[in-house]
């Protein structure tokens, strides 16, 4: 029989922030669908990438002196970049995109060409607000307080020669989609879209822009370049190669697949998207899930607002599986939910040490302490079950398909809960049959002993294979522990109870999820982000040097002196200013006052040869005259200002002039 194609995506990653946990949520997400999908034996496609052009990317790269092609290459490919930490954390994808790629440039000025020659596409003018940072334009009555709805930062007029998609002749096509179809999940999503945007009427959207360049060329118009979002969105279906010679999936069966996104995209991709395809003659995609996000301290994460938590620091600092366990097992998949390390900590000490952790390790350390690591063949069976026996086979028997309810409905959060019944119900299988008593009479007991053991390995088995899509490293280890030969990981193995064989070779091996210590791990992990965020500043910043040019007459207007420091004090009330008495060579004194407190101490700079300028006009700073100014050098190291006094050798006299 022919698998089922499954084709799920991410949506693809702007470069120009650092991932952080809320991103990474998402993907580690798709990822455990991707794995699920995979384990139930259909044939998966899983696509994440980076959406790369725009203003924003334009903006940043300038900033950063390079080009918009190095900036964003960085990011992608660099250290720590967004490949590496798809690799950290163990993300499973088939492909990868780049909007930058040249077969996804290729598809989208097809895709922007066919949509114009449909008479979808025409040029007009456009007039609105548009948001920088979110690349989206607005309507008056979109704006939230006159900002931006999405992010709340304040949005510019904007007016150009533009492209305009025809988006309001699909509104009631879109409509229908999502009023009457299980397009959109979760239903409550739909309600937000069509109150927000179809019943205020669905306007057409402006799909080019003429103001920047770093964007897709619209071929046969080069001074506009394609919207970001009609190119980013495309990304679903350049990927199988529409539009492309790259690729030659499009029509083999992967298509229409699922979109996973963050909720704030959802209007994209259950509006915008799917109007699109409908220009382009093609299928709507099968699902779009808008999850809610990770909050902290009740606001979105976002690099702006300085609260990034560093996926690559929790990875580090707790595991990979447990930090992608803790995402998909706390926070309702569809809802927001507040991240918080104290909590991250929490579930992993309670879930995976103490019950997940603590059913394995005592379940294997008994077969080692009471059968060598292997118990003898006939105890699968057992004549006369008590009630803990019926209701432990039972409980685990039925989790595949609780669990499968849940996953099909994309409530993985429910999953792990189903999982954790399991777990929970043979911890306490434990206590109720206390196999260290049955083990004082070995004799007499030996055979119920075995017998409770094979249960509770039973149980992990089943329970490992559910909980592979979420931590396929641990799980392997686990497998490798409870002996579980490759046969007895598989789907189908997962709902028949006993098929582990009877003297499968178990060996107690490393403590899958050691318990955490809460104080201590918030101190390291505070030391840890305090760290990363010094060694992510340059390790020195220079002012860069002035562009206009000095004539040498002006310049030699400054007459610059070697001073020589007399004495030094700090002027009361100020927590800066440091007052010099100097020898400047005139046999008078003179006094300069130099902000220099923060970085000297005055009796170390008594009797230093300094440099000043002394044709200053006099200034009052603090009640105290000040007749000249002290030269030094400034820099930044990381992120500190730092100063140093120009100190030149004690043998140049005072008031030796500088030239
Ligand atoms: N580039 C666009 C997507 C284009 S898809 C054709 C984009 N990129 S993003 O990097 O800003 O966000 C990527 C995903 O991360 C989005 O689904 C977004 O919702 C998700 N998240 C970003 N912050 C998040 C949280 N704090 N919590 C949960 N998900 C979050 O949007």
């Amino acid at each position: 029989m022919e698998k089922k194609k499954f084709y799920v995506t991410t949506p693809i990653y702007y470069p120009s922030d650092k991932l952080h946990i809320g991103h990474t949520y998402c993907t580690v997400a798709t990822d455990t669908l991707a794995r699920y999908h995979r384990l139930t034996g259909d044939d998966v496609m899983f696509l994440t990438g980076t959406d790369e052009h725009g203003q924003k990317i334009e903006e940043k790269a300038k900033e950063a002196g390079i080009t918009p092609q190095e900036f964003v290459d960085r990011i992608v490919d660099g250290p720590r970049g967004v490949r590496d930490l798809w690799k950290l954390m163990n993300i499973s994808n088939d492909r990868f995109i780049r909007t930058t790629d040249d077969y996804h440039v290729q598809s989208i000025q097809y895709i922007f060409r066919k949509m114009y020659d449909n008479g979808d596409i025409y040029k007009g003018t456009y007039k609105g607000k548009y948001c920088t940072p979110c690349e989206s334009f607005w309507t008056e009555s979109q704006l939230k307080d006159g900002c931006c709805p999405d992010c709340g930062r304040p949005v510019k007029d904007a007016e150009e020669e533009a492209y305009f998609f025809r988006l309001s002749k699909y509104a009631d096509r879109i409509r229908d989609l999502l009023e009457n179809t299980d397009f959109l999940q979760p239903r409550s999503r739909v309600h937000e879209m069509v109150r927000n945007f179809i019943d205020p009427g669905l306007e057409d959207l402006c799909v080019s822009r003429t103001s920047f360049s770093w964007g897709v060329p619209v071929d046969f118009d080069p001074g506009h370049v394609v919207y970001v979002w009609v190119d980013a969105l495309s990304n679903y279906i350049t990927a199988l190669g529409y539009g492309n010679d790259r690729y030659d999936d499009y029509d083999k069966g992967w298509w229409p697949g699922i979109n996973i996104v963050g909720k704030e995209i959802v209007r994209f991709h259950s509006i915008i998207w799917p109007a699109m395809l409908m220009s382009l003659g093609e299928p709507v995609p099968k699902k779009c899930f808008g999850h809610g996000w990770l909050l902290l301290d009740g606001g979105k994460m976002s690099k702006s607002k300085g609260n990034v938590v560093d996926p690559y620091i929790l990875a580090e600092q707790f595991g990979v599986d447990a930090l992608r366990f803790f995402l998909m097992r706390t926070f309702p998949f569809g809802s927001d939910g507040n991240f918080s390390n104290e909590l991250l900590i929490q579930t992993i000490n309670t879930d995976l040490a103490n019950d997940l952790g603590n059913l394995v390790s005592r379940t294997t350390a008994m077969v080692g302490k009471y059968f060598g690591g292997q118990l003898p063949g006939g105890c699968r069976s057992w004549e006369a079950p008590e009630e803990y026996d019926r209701d432990l086979t039972a409980m685990a028997s039925g989790l595949r398909d609780a669990y499968e309810a849940q996953m099909e409905v994309f409530a993985p959060h429910k999953a792990l809960e189903e999982v954790f019944k399991v777990i929970q119900r043979a911890n306490k299988y434990i206590d109720e049959n206390a196999p260290w008593t049955l083990a004082k009479d070995m004799e007499a007991n030996g055979p119920r002993l075995a017998h409770v053991l094979y249960n509770l390995l039973e149980s992990t088995r089943i329970c490992g294979i559910l909980l592979t899509p979420f931590m396929p490293e641990s799980m392997e280890k686990l497998f490798v522990q409870i002996g579980a030969p490759a046969d007895c990981q598989t789907w189908d193995s997962a709902a028949v109870w006993g098929r582990l064989p009877e003297t499968a070779a178990v060996t107690k091996g490393e403590n899958l999820f050691p318990r955490i210590d809460m104080d201590k791990a918030l101190e390291e992990l505070e030391a840890l982000e305090a760290a990363a965020k010094k060694a992510a500043l340059p390790a020195i910043e220079i002012e860069p040097q002035l562009e206009e040019q000095v004539d040498f007459d002006t310049f030699c207007k400054s007459d610059f002196r070697a001073v020589k420091v007399k004495a030094c004090e700090a002027v009361k009330k100020s927590a800066k200013l440091l007052k010099f008495t100097l020898d400047d060579g005139t046999g008078m004194d003179r006094q300069i006052l130099s902000g220099v407190h923060a970085w000297y101490e005055p009796e170390e700079l008594v009797g230093k040869t300094l440099i000043a300028i002394v044709n200053l006009p006099p200034r009052k700073m603090m009640g105290l005259e000040s007749n000249g100014m002290l030269i030094s050098a400034v820099h930044t190291a990381q992120g500190e200002e730092k100063l140093n006094l120009i100190m030149v050798d004690d043998a140049i006299p005072a008031g030796a002039k500088l030239c």
